[in-house]
């Protein structure tokens, strides 16, 4: 497979083919990700939730990111690979998170960076994007927020809402970003906001009409205990922890009856060697 470039995206946007995006934290998950033809690999700081077993997005930092981010560059060779700036690392002001982006692309070794918030950060996705950086926006639910926004709610509910849910993707369009994630939008106010831009929307909870689709590769693999709560948009295609459960149990049933390591798991001796080493 080529090499998927910005280029390769914006051609897949004006052919209306949709935009597949997973997240990857380390190098397995980006192995899979990229193997499957995934076209865009996010590197979420979700990792903080479900690789790193977190509260929640606020406590990962910078370089916690790049770790992650240098493994998955490693593992995936032909997808356009996305990194999500960790908060605290970006607000203060174009300046401070422009020196954050330059850090995040040179040592973490992906191509574009994405962080939270709408027409707010306008100025600094211009900033970053004049440096030659591409950024990937971020509007509705933005869960570094999610205190400032009561938690985890759908975002454009109402009128009001979904015309600033319209104006924050139109804000960061105009500042230069190359796409814009929409998460938790009602799917009829998604469709229209794509409808309404140049530049691809990526959705997470916001429905069919958008111009592609991201989803948090824990969640959609089943790599979780069950009882794990899931948000309505989350489609579970497998159920990789329910395998790896057996596969660790099946381990310890056998040692414990010693059936594992069988004779072909073991390195054989010459007889006489081993006399020898008897005596
Ligand atoms: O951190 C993340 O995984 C994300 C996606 C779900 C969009 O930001
Ligand atoms: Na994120």
């Amino acid at each position: 497979r080529k090499k998927v470039t910005l280029g390769t995206l914006q051609s897949l946007y004006a052919k209306n083919e949709p935009i597949t995006m997973l997240t990857a934290y380390d190098f397995p998950s980006a192995h899979v990700a990229d193997a499957a033809g995934m076209d865009v690999i996010l590197v979420g700081d979700s990792l903080a939730m479900v690789a790193l077993g977190m509260e929640d997005t606020s406590e990962v930092g910078m370089e916690e990111m790049i770790v992650a981010c240098r493994a998955v560059a490693r593992g995936a060779r032909s997808s356009f690979l996305v990194g999500d700036l960790p908060m605290g690392t970006y607000e203060s002001s174009p300046t401070q998170a422009l020196s954050s982006a330059i850090h995040f692309i040179k040592r973490g070794r992906v191509h574009s960076i994405k962080l939270e918030g709408g027409s707010e950060m306008a100025p600094t996705i211009s900033r970053i994007t004049s440096a030659g950086i591409p950024v990937l926006a971020h509007v509705g639910l933005t869960p570094q927020r999610q205190n400032a926004l009561g938690g985890f709610r759908v975002q454009g509910k109402s009128t009001a809402g979904a015309l600033k849910v319209l104006s924050d993707a139109l804000a960061v369009q105009a500042a230069g970003a190359w796409g814009v994630v929409l998460e938790a939008v009602p799917a009829a106010v998604a469709s229209l906001i794509t409808s309404k831009l140049r530049i691809p929307t990526i959705g997470i909870g916001a429905g069919n009409g958008c111009s592609g689709q991201v989803l948090v590769q824990t969640d959609m693999a089943g790599n979780f205990p069950p009882g794990r709560f899931l948000p309505r948009f989350v489609k579970q295609y497998g159920n990789v922890w329910a395998e790896s459960l057996r596969a660790v149990e099946a381990y310890r049933d056998e040692v414990k009856r010693r059936e594992y390591p069988a004779p072909e798991h073991t390195y054989p001796m010459k007889r006489e060697e081993f006399e020898e080493f008897e005596k």
